[in-house]
């Protein structure tokens, strides 16, 4: 005959049983809480963008393909050959630009989805983007209009990167807040500047980075990530003013930007044009040879800009520059090239032991096939001088393609 005694013993012993797969059950339903619940959009969000949370427990490899979200997965499993996955740096930022429709326009073209939606492939640490994030610069629309872009933009792009707390460092545009002067030297768009200031400024849109020095944001401030300095002028027309620039150099010089391992510098506006239609004066910074030797003075590695809508890895002199290829409408082909335009969007991994610190991994956008150097133009001569390709230096060139250029810009403005 069982005591009472053991009668409460074996009862306990089935509550302690029950009570302990109960635990183990929650344990193992815990990934797919992750990968359904808050991190996946809502059903009115699906058909946008799937971003996984970025955790501070995740292990810094790749993430595992089996805990993509639907979205994500669907994309990947969608590539012929398998989606290339570039081996992890120190740090991985994912560079976009240029995400902008139509003037006006509340809408964004797919492939703004679509690289969103492989965030969590990826895995960056930072979202960055070189300019055009709405499209404003018409003269016609409304403060509504305008105010309306942002909250599409807020809607699809930084909501989705806030809730996944993905810091994004971005650069203004000149589609978003213009910095053209009319001759009275007043903004010609001075009503798209102060809506965009006023939506970046707002708490509730803080971009989640580590801001050293606000400054003028969004115009002009400055953010760390771990080691790398970041620093973002307002490239949204081609001039910066002279007490600007003095905050430019002074910034670069900044206690926190010498104890940091890479200086990247922010703007829309690049350099050099590398694409048709953005090949002449007002559609690079002006003064650039001054420009570029006070980025190299101050030991900047990378400048990122956009504007040109075509992806083109470069370098002149000591500073590299990426051209960020766009998500948004229209790719522009290269200067002097037949190759088709293309939307891109780049996976930059820093790496801090190596002696070229970058690496791009940068993808169509269509087909999702990794693009290599040797498919772009070995350089691209601009109106105001060369750039090469990343791998290329000017002894690579053929004595034509120097004479190429030679005849047309000049011998000084052919060296790189
Ligand atoms: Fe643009
Ligand atoms: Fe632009």
């Amino acid at each position: 005959m069982f005591s009472w005694q053991m009668s409460l013993r074996i009862f306990l012993g089935i509550i302690t049983g029950l009570a302990t797969a109960l635990i183990l059950h929650a344990c193992q339903a815990e990934p797919n809480a992750l990968n359904n619940g808050s991190n996946v959009p809502s059903s009115a969000e699906a058909n946008k963008v799937a971003v996984v949370s970025k955790s501070q427990d995740q292990p810094q490899d790749k993430p595992k393909k089996t805990e993509l979200p639907p979205a994500t997965k669907a994309i990947v499993d969608s590539v012929p050959n398998g989606l290339y996955d570039p081996p992890r740096g120190d740090i991985r930022l994912a560079v976009i630009s240029d995400l902008n429709s139509s003037y006006g326009s509340t809408d964004y073209e797919p492939e703004v989805d679509k690289g969103l939606s492989l965030l969590p492939f990826w895995q960056p640490d930072m979202v960055v983007c070189s300019g055009d994030m709405v499209a404003g610069q018409y003269p016609s629309l409304t403060e509504d209009q305008i105010k309306a872009m942002w909250a599409a933009f807020d809607d699809r792009i930084a909501a989705p990167l806030r809730k996944a707390k993905l810091p994004y460092g971005f650069t203004v545009g000149n589609h978003d807040a213009s910095s053209a002067r009319g001759i009275s030297g007043k903004f010609l768009f001075a009503r798209d500047r102060d809506v965009a200031s006023k939506y970046w400024n707002a708490p509730a849109h803080d971009p989640g980075v580590e801001f050293v020095d606000r400054f003028e944001f969004p115009f002009y401030y400055t953010f760390k990530y771990k080691d790398v300095f970041f620093l973002t002028w307002d490239g949204s027309s081609d001039l910066i003013p002279k007490d600007k620039l003095e905050w430019v150099e002074k910034s670069l010089q900044s206690p926190a930007a010498k104890a940091a391992k890479i200086k990247i510098l922010l703007g829309h506006l690049p350099l050099y044009a590398v694409t048709v239609g953005r090949d002449e004066p007002g559609e690079v910074m002006a003064n650039t040879e001054q420009l570029r030797a006070m980025l190299e003075r101050n030991n900047v590695h990378t400048y990122i800009s956009g504007h040109d809508h075509g992806y083109y890895p470069a370098h002149k002199g000591k500073l590299q520059l990426l051209h960020t290829g766009l998500l948004g409408s229209g790719p522009r082909p290269y200067i002097g090239s037949n190759m088709p335009p293309r939307k891109t969007m780049t996976i930059m991994d820093i790496n801090f032991s190596s002696p070229e610190l970058t690496t791009y991994t940068t993808y169509d956008m269509k087909t999702m096939q990794k693009i290599n150097y040797n498919e772009l133009p070995k350089s691209i001569s601009a109106h105001n001088g060369i750039v090469l390709r990343r791998d290329v230096k000017m002894e690579d060139l053929s004595a034509s393609e120097r004479s190429n250029c030679e005849s047309r810009l000049g011998a000084n403005l052919c060296s790189a």
